[in-house]
């Protein structure tokens, strides 16, 4: 028997799509690409390539499920010889292929699915599901046939989702066990989906209207800006910058966040007109202090010339076991530290600050490109819902990174930097005097004695 499928005329994105070969491909990334369009049309041309072949397509909710791909494949397929069997949701091929459709209102839903078998699988808007649900269809992709185990997904830069699609198909850093050679990003824009743009040109416009941060994902397929992203004034344009030599009569500061789980500690330039050049950064974990203080050593030049190396209070908490601060073990492993403020809220704020722009469309804070960490991380923090004025602690990885930045940003914003970080040449036995202090306080009060910290 012969069965005639009409199928649809793919677009030059959309066919790259359908052809990838790579186990994961992600496509899309912004709205009204021409995902569902391409998600139907390959899932139609599988089944009929691949008689016998087991295809799960997945959304979140019944309702779109139903207008996106049970009522147009409907349409598509001719039902007396593929029907749609409402029980199981699926359409059922001659050749014995199966297109079953599926929705997961709850994460928890994907559960269900565990132990079962699948040749390919489609999770449509995959950033609405969380990484729990791309695990246990991972291990649906299935089954002993020579079929093509892959699994499509979809997606907006937006959802509880954002952080592992982005991670796995767009910044591609990879965890142990996964193989960076089976995932692909193929982004499509609706400027990429000519028929939509020539025959609904309001679509367009009603996404230019959105709200900027919106616009930036939805249009434009940014995935810089988060739902519920604590900097959406975040710019990669504005705010990175290509690296340059710094010029010797800039203040320079290291600021640090150290805890074993990782270091990351940032350079960071200030020119004659306060504005702050982050220009190199070092991330490490498992470092204990002395070998952190070597990193940080063995990473400034000689000529340098630091002003300050900016660390959070914290460290000044002095050990039960050995009555010694973590600051104190960095002084003797050779690094000494100055203590910036852990006040959350301002800290964030003074960021927020750097970042603003002013009315000639300048901002203070530059990170040069050799930065990549910072440049992921500070886009990726959450506002905490609870309390709107911080960040989400959550995932705690990411946020090294904006606390070392932020124990700068509230030390240099804050007007009382002055009097703390002031440098001022000692002589050999005031020297003599601060290498012999123990103790904070004895510290403290050397500096007030002479006037500020040591020059060395
Ligand atoms: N190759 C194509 N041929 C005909 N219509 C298309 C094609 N690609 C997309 N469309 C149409 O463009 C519109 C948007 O596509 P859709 O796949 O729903 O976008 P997305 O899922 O990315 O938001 C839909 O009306 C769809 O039918
Ligand atoms: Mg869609």
């Amino acid at each position: 028997m012969i069965v005639k499928i009409s199928l649809g005329k793919p677009q030059p994105k959309q066919k790259e799509f359908m052809l990838a070969t790579e186990k994961y491909v992600a496509f899309g990334g912004a709205r009204g690409g021409g995902k569902s369009w391409s998600v139907r049309e390959k899932a139609k041309r599988l089944a009929m390539k691949w008689g016998g072949i087991k295809i799960l397509i997945i959304r979140k909710t019944y309702l779109d499920l139903r207008d996106n791909h049970i009522l147009p494949l409907k349409a598509d397929l001719p039902q007396r010889y593929v029907p749609y069997k409402e029980v199981d949701k699926s359409f059922v091929f001659p050749n014995g292929s199966r297109i079953k459709c599926s929705f997961f209102d709850n994460d928890t839903d994907a559960l269900q699915y565990q132990g079962q078998e699948y040749d390919v699988i489609f999770l449509e808007e995959a950033t609405q599901f969380s990484e729990l649900v791309f695990n246990v269809l991972k291990a649906c992709l299935r089954g002993a046939n020579n079929f093509p185990k892959r699994m499509y997904l979809t997606c907006n830069p937006d959802g509880i989702g954002f952080l592992w699609v982005k991670r796995l198909f767009v910044s591609r850093k990879y965890k142990e066990g996964e193989d960076p050679s089976e995932f692909r990003f193929i982004q499509s824009l609706v400027d990429d989906n000519q028929i939509l743009m020539e025959k609904n040109p309001d679509y367009v416009k009603q996404l230019d209207s959105l709200p900027e941060d919106m616009r930036r994902r939805w249009r434009y397929g940014s995935w810089d800006v988060a739902e519920g992203q604590y900097f959406n004034e975040f710019d990669r344009e504005l705010h990175t910058c290509a690296p340059f030599q710094i010029p010797k009569e800039w203040r320079r500061y290291i600021s640090i966040d150290y805890g074993l789980d990782m270091l990351a500690a940032y350079w960071i330039a200030v020119d004659n007109n306060n504005n702050c050049y982050v220009y190199k950064e070092f991330c490490k974990p498992d470092l204990p202090i002395r070998k952190a203080a070597e990193a940080i050593n063995n990473f400034t030049l000689k000529d340098e010339n630091i002003y300050a190396v900016l660390a959070p209070p914290d460290l000044w908490n002095r050990s039960q076991e050995t009555g010694k601060s973590k600051a104190a073990l960095f002084y003797e492993a050779g690094l000494s530290l100055t203590k910036s403020n852990n006040d959350r809220e301002a800290g964030w704020l003074a960021i927020k600050e750097l970042l603003t722009k002013d009315k000639h469309g300048k901002c203070r804070l530059h990170i040069f490109t050799t930065c990549p960490t910072l440049i992921e991380h500070l886009p990726e923090l959450l506002r905490d819902p609870k309390h709107p004025t911080d960040t989400l602690n959550e995932p705690h990885e990411i946020t090294h990174s904006p606390d070392a930045l932020r124990y700068f940003a509230i030390y240099w914003v804050s007007p009382a930097r002055s009097a703390s970080s002031k440098r001022v040449k000692y002589r050999q036995d005031w020297l003599e005097d601060w290498r012999n202090a123990r103790t904070d306080e004895e510290r403290n009060r050397l500096i007030q004695k002479y006037g500020g910290l040591p020059d060395i």
